[in-house]
């Protein structure tokens, strides 16, 4: 089987397309590598912005699971081991920049991700998509067996927490996008929770998972407040004012909110799209 074979075998436009897309960020990179276009320091520059893809797409692949049951969209699963592996394809890409980077000097490579604390983070993150890439083929689960399986795999979280972290802790000015994947992270930790509560079935309903997007956003903000207050001791009304409105531009809470909504927004609308046209509401409904 391919990686653009369904469970049949068979051709899935669906996947096709999605592997095509997953290849286009690094394709990207590589070619502007070529026509230097990559500034000053292409290496450099190149780390970022594969660091920058892997962090998405281990989000993407987080997204999956959220977006099937809000969207009613069961074909979505299948992109999620595809999505989990391209992730961990870039972070060794990521790696292996910042190694070519330091000129392929091995012991200096161990020694800076020993001795910097975002770096050693990086790389727990790393070795974690590094064994869930191993154990994600059918065969891997079965030997496995499902329950330990579906517990190593929540490892994700961890991963994606680590990312998030050592993308703080590397950004030396502007943090508006770490704070947005923070303010997702707790989108998604918040979803989680509520469908952990629902019981075997996960159903969250349509308008809890609304309420959800104000909520991560507020978290959003006081995470922002709170930081540039213990940080640069800035009055955290200040920031939390300048959340409310655009003087200072779209803040990170305003982008998760927008974010968040859109997603319970295309849920809504699947929904009432189905019980416009008559289709039977699948057991698991939009409202899931
Ligand atoms: C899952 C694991 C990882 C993720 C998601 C990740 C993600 C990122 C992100 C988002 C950035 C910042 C990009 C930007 O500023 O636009 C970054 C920068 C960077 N990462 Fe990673 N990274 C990971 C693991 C690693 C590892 C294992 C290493 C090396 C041991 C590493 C080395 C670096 C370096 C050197 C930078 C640039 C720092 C600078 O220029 O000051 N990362 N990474």
């Amino acid at each position: 089987m391919w990686p653009w074979h369904d469970d049949g075998g068979r051709v899935s436009p669906l996947k096709l397309c999605v592997l095509i897309a997953l290849a286009v960020p690094a394709a990207l990179v590589v070619w502007r590598y070529q026509t230097h276009a990559l500034g000053a320091e292409p290496l450099n520059r190149a780390i970022h912005d594969i660091g920058n893809w892997t962090l998405k797409l281990i989000f993407l692949a987080l997204a999956v699971t959220p977006a099937r049951r809000i969207l009613d969209w069961p074909q979505l699963l299948m992109l999620r081991r595809m999505v989990g592996v391209a992730a961990f394809a870039y972070v060794a890409v990521h790696l292996g920049l910042y190694a070519a980077d330091q000129a392929l000097d091995l012991g200096k490579i161990v020694g800076e991700i020993a001795l910097r604390f975002y770096l050693t983070i990086g790389f727990v993150a790393l070795v974690i998509l590094a064994a869930l890439a191993a154990t994600s083929t059918d065969g891997m689960a079965r030997r496995l067996g499902a329950r330990p399986w579906r517990r190593l795999h929540r490892l994700v979280y961890l991963a994606a927490l680590l990312a998030v972290v050592h993308f703080f802790i590397q950004t030396k000015a502007a943090l508006d996008e770490p704070w947005v994947m923070a303010g997702l992270f707790g989108w998604l930790m918040l979803y989680r929770g509520l469908a952990w509560r629902r019981g075997s079935d996960r159903r969250v309903p349509l308008w809890t998972i609304a309420l959800l997007a104000p909520a991560a956003a507020a978290l959003t903000a006081l995470g922002e407040a709170s930081y540039f207050w213990i940080k640069l001791g800035v009055d955290p009304t200040r920031v939390l004012a300048a959340n409310l409105g655009l003087d200072v531009g779209l803040r990170p809470a305003a982008v998760v909110l927008a974010i968040t909504l859109a997603l319970s927004a295309a849920g809504a609308l699947r929904a009432a799209a189905r019980r416009h046209l008559g289709s039977p509401q699948p057991a698991r409904s939009a409202a899931t």
